[in-house]
């Protein structure tokens, strides 16, 4: 089975198992209305694509099934989240070769392979997060593909912000009235400023266009922008990259949910044990440990007995698995730049995170080989984010001194998809939207 679904399963859902709830502060009176009007930028794998194949589709030699029968060419159909498919054998490997990115040497971007398009369902809603279709509400756990579902589909709901919609539903927002989605194409990422990347600029004019018909239905208010891990690389850099008169026009406040600015090791253990990947996955590339927190003179990520790694040392690192050289150029020339960029947005801004929970600090390959299990090292985090990277928002957004308002909120046991549906952190961060909104 081709590892892209794989990659994209394992990547974002690890460790969301322990919510141990806090004490519940006192409940604040209900609005009467809805305050700002709020856009929802979700986490990794929560949007829903749509896929049509043409003429120039050709099934993977070893599953030529695809792209024949029900997916007759032409037809529209549901690529993600499409659990019948997933549970399918003969189907998953098809969905799993049509969910690819490619690099367009020519364009110098990623693209589908060739003869499938695709598109993102639903922009402008937040309908689509709370998607699972029946199929994907059955227990699909099965035992011949135990990687694939290793955390079920329950939990991958909970990653979205399911339970925020419906908690702001219950606060009185209306979707597409008071309450919008900008879900976008997970499989690529933002990329460097002057890189081609046409998923992102596509993503950016829609976003902006749907913050200010937000604002234009709501009375001229500016709207309140809420993103969930992946969604903040998103919605930080669609932010940076707008001008200042018009972020300040426009958004009353940002609250990021479980993002910081030293991304992840998990990605960095994927990567060594699938190198290739590299040149097909663009948003792995991104999350990958940043120098801006984990750079030379702190602990290495990664130790063997003759070399160590931290952030600094990420091309070396990506050469010494294996990564084809394509690979590393593509980390150096469009994934760093943006981690370099991760910068305070300038807009009041609250960022929320989970911590106390055990968390991925280092990997140990002692004898340098890279294809076994490494040993892995734990620290404090929320179980995705090493707890160095949520600390280091104080100082990336919060010292900055053109950054007017900063409010950082630390939820003890929380993990990293608890914080949007964890019920005492949902109410901590439904808190924030309704009544920490700044005047
Ligand atoms: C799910 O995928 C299968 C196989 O690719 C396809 O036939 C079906 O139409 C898809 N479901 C939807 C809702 O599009
Ligand atoms: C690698 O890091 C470990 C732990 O920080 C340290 O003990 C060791 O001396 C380092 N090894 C090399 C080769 O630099
Ligand atoms: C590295 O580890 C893999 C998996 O355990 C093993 O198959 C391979 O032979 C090892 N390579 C070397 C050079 O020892």
């Amino acid at each position: 089975m081709a590892t892209h679904l794989h990659r994209l399963l394992l990547l974002f859902l690890p460790s969301l198992l322990l919510f141990r709830r806090g004490t519940l502060p006192p409940p604040p009176p209900s609005p009467s209305a809805a305050v700002y009007p709020v856009v929802l930028v979700p986490g990794n794998t929560c949007s829903q694509l749509e896929a049509r194949l043409t003429d120039a589709y050709e099934p993977p030699p070893e599953s030529p099934q695809c792209g024949a029968g029900s997916n007759e060419r032409g037809r529209w159909f549901r690529l993600w989240r499409n659990a019948t498919a997933m549970d399918d054998p003969a189907v998953a490997p098809c969905l799993s070769d049509q969910l690819r990115v490619v690099y367009d040497p020519a364009a110098r971007d990623f693209r589908n392979v060739p003869g499938v398009e695709t598109r993102v369902l639903g922009f402008g809603s937040t309908a689509g997060f709370l998607a699972d279709t029946e199929a994907n509400n059955r227990e699909h756990a099965r035992a011949d593909q135990p990687d694939l579902y290793l955390y079920g589909p329950a939990i991958h709901r909970d990653l979205c912000m399911r339970r925020l919609v419906e908690a702001l539903q219950q606060a009185g927002y209306r979707d597409g009235e008071t309450l919008f989605g900008a879900p976008y194409d997970f499989r690529q990422a933002p990329a460097a400023r002057g890189q081609p990347c046409r998923a992102f600029g596509r993503f950016t004019r829609r976003l902006r266009a749907l913050v200010e018909r937000a604002s234009r239905e709501n009375g001229e208010k500016p709207v309140v922008l809420v993103s969930h891990s992946q969604g903040g690389y998103f919605a930080l850099e669609f932010l940076n990259r707008s001008p200042l008169s018009w972020r300040r026009k426009y958004v009353k406040h940002y609250v990021m949910a479980s993002t910081g600015p030293g991304g992840l090791l998990l990605p960095l253990r994927n990567l060594a044990s699938t190198p290739g990947e590299a040149v097909e996955a663009p948003d792995a590339l991104v999350a990958l440990p940043s120098p801006v927190v984990f750079g030379a003179g702190t602990p290495p990520l990664v130790v063997t007995r003759d070399r160590n790694y931290t952030a600094s040392d990420m091309s070396e690192f990506l050469t010494a698995i294996g990564v084809p050289p394509l690979g590393v150029t593509l980390y150096e020339t469009r994934a760093l730049p943006v981690q370099l960029g991760f910068r305070a947005p300038l807009v009041p801004t609250t960022c929320v995170n989970g911590v106390g929970l055990s968390t991925m600090k280092q990997l140990v390959y002692w004898d340098g080989n890279f294809s076994e299990t490494p040993e892995v090292v734990y620290g404090d985090g929320d179980g995705l984010l090493p707890l160095a990277s949520i600390l280091a928002l104080d100082t990336v957004i919060g010292s900055d001194p053109r950054q007017e308002y900063y409010k950082s909120i630390k939820l003890a046991d929380t993990s990293h998809a608890g914080v949007v549906s964890d019920a005492a952190a949902l109410k901590r961060v439904v808190d924030e939207i309704l009544w920490s909104t700044p005047m």
